[in-house]
């Protein structure tokens, strides 16, 4: 499938693999390369600048094809020396980057100023559009149904996707809900270049998390997710489980944010995903989980995906309208 998306970032398949706090690391990114696809390391999952630098070879050790790097800007009371980040990825000579969350521009000119293409991720239609007045090269559109950051507006992918193709002219990633060829053909149908998923690469087998929760994401269905943070207009999807039903609850009762922190912290998140405790902390989780049937290789994931939506195009879709 040849798409703008395809064509700008010189890889095989309209599929790109977004940044994840903890499982985008090399033996995935790499993977997603491989098999024709566009994958980010996440930054912020190295604990230096200087870490990442490295993971950036790494990565360029298990493949030649293109990958990137996200870089998440997100309000903290003691922010990361994300300059320091910044600085890295172009140093280390990365020509792709996946900016999400507040205020972009400065990175967006940064990068841009080195030859650095960027494709802003957001979640609301009046964010793309000022995204592309700001200058990056694509955007990737996550609707309500996504993990992770769905923002506060609570728009599905159907409607938000088309809203953002109207607005926007730049090309444009669906994100939010997919893992499959019905997923593809259906945002390329709906105005998007092609699609970008985290839950569904999380269940494969080059996904560097302890297999419990790859079983725990085939086992759930799509009810099994939580909206958590709602109360802090920050809200989060991620895996139904009893740490994220507690944070509902205390945030039903009023609390403030300091009286769940405990229960959320990132070191939790991770500790989980290294010992197989799908109970220790809270983790992203998209509503696609309840498409998720099996635990493939990467190249077998985007290969099925691809394959599936060509058929619905050139076959289905073909006949239903001749
Ligand atoms: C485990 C996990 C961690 C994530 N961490 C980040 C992150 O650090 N930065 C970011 O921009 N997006 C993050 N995301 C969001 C994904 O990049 C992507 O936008 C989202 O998963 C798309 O929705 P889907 O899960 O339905 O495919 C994360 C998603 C998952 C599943």
């Amino acid at each position: 499938m040849k798409t703008r998306f395809t064509e700008m970032f010189g890889v095989e398949h309209p599929i790109a693999q977004g940044g994840m706090m903890w499982v985008g690391k090399a033996e995935l990114v790499s993977a997603v390369a491989n098999a024709g696809a566009l994958g980010f390391l996440t930054a912020l999952t190295q604990p230096t600048p200087e870490e990442l630098t490295k993971e950036i070879a790494r990565c360029r050790d298990m493949t030649d094809k293109p990958f990137g790097v996200n870089l998440t800007i997100l309000p903290s009371i003691n922010p990361p020396p994300y300059a320091e980040y910044r600085a890295a990825i172009i140093e280390s000579g990365v020509k792709i980057v996946e900016t999400a969350g507040y205020k972009p521009q400065e990175h967006v000119d940064h990068f841009k100023q080195h030859g650095v293409k960027v494709i802003h991720k957001c979640t609301a239609v009046r964010h793309a559009v000022s995204a592309e007045k700001m200058g990056v090269d694509a955007i990737s559109i996550d609707g309500f149904e996504c993990a992770g950051h769905p923002g506060e507006d609570d728009i599905p992918g159907l409607i938000l996707i088309p809203a953002a193709a109207d607005k926007i002219s730049i090309p444009m990633l669906a994100s939010g809900g997919f893992g499959d060829g019905r997923g593809l053909a259906a945002a390329l149908a709906l105005g998007a270049d092609g699609i970008n998923m985290g839950t569904r690469f999380c269940a494969t087998k080059e996904a560097p998390i302890h297999e419990n929760f790859k079983q725990a994401m085939v086992e759930a269905d799509e009810r099994q997710t939580k909206l958590i943070f709602r109360t802090y207009r920050n809200s989060a999807r991620v895996a139904a489980n009893a740490i994220s039903e507690e944070v509902v609850r205390l945030e039903r009762e009023g609390k403030p944010f300091e009286e769940v922190a405990h229960l959320v912290k990132g070191q939790r998140g991770r500790e989980g995903y290294e010992t197989g405790d799908t109970e220790r902390g809270i983790w992203s989780a998209g509503m696609i989980q309840g498409l998720i049937h099996d635990v493939p290789t990467v190249r077998e994931l985007v290969e099925r995906i691809v394959d599936e939506a060509d058929a619905i195009i050139t076959d289905r879709l073909a006949r239903m309208a001749s």
